[in-house]
């Protein structure tokens, strides 16, 4: 059976294609993973495209790509479904019909935050909806600094809400930005930065939730 992840924060620049593109490339390691991109702005597409003009010779992960959306969304997730083991939705700052949809099909909900009060007022819309279809949601830190005070007020106000906050955490690092540009995801460009040592760390506690 096909698992779905979306990513969905309707806070613009959260990290959400970021995310998808370096999950889904260290989720491509043990499975067969799609990334479908929802957002009418194509950054993922626009990443896709840089890693298949990529010049041959260093093997990159076997990744399906999708960027069908509107009435066609439906099908196609269904079409992915059957040929792929894990399908990640990139979805859009705003939740519109398509950025619904995908929280309807997600069996997971990942929802990045940066540490601080306006981004978690942000995905409040998210959880609500993802609370309201009954499916499981996940706020993870992004651009987070390891140690800061704001980081664990933010922590523990999301502890009080009853909501769940993941442990690895992303920091602002620009490995995770290079990689991107290049095509790459960082378990490619550098898998044994800090950036790569945070996003193996994510990708194996998520790999948890997915059954
Ligand atoms: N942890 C990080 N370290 C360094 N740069 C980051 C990090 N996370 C995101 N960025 C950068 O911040 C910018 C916004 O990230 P991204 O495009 O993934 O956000 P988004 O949530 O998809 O935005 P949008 O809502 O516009 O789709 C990008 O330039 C990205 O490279
Ligand atoms: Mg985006």
């Amino acid at each position: 059976m096909a698992v779905v992840l979306t990513i969905a924060q309707q806070k613009g620049g959260a990290g959400k294609t970021m995310l998808a593109a370096h999950l889904g490339v260290a989720f491509a390691a043990g499975r067969r993973v799609a990334l479908l991109d929802i957002d009418p702005q194509k950054s993922l597409t626009r990443w896709f495209a840089l890693r298949a003009a990529r010049p041959p010779g260093k093997d990159l992960a076997p990744l399906g790509f999708s960027d069908v959306s509107g009435w066609r969304l439906g099908a196609e997730l269904d079409r992915l479904k059957r040929d792929f083991d894990l399908i990640i939705i990139d979805s859009p700052p705003q939740i519109a019909t398509d950025a619904r949809t995908a929280l309807r099909a997600a069996d997971l909900v990942l929802v990045p935050i940066q540490p601080s009060p306006p981004d978690l007022w942000a995905a409040e819309g998210t959880l609500a909806l993802a609370a309201s279809e009954r499916r499981a949601a996940h706020l993870v830190f992004n651009r987070a600094s390891a140690a800061s005070r704001l980081r664990q007020t933010m922590a523990a106000e999301i502890a009080e809400r009853g909501l769940s906050l993941l442990a690895g955490a992303l920091g602002n690092r620009a490995g995770f930005a290079n990689a991107f540009a290049r095509g790459l995801g960082i378990g490619e460009a550098a898998p044994n930065s800090r950036a790569g040592t945070e996003l193996a760390a994510l990708a194996a506690e998520i790999d948890g939730f997915l059954a």
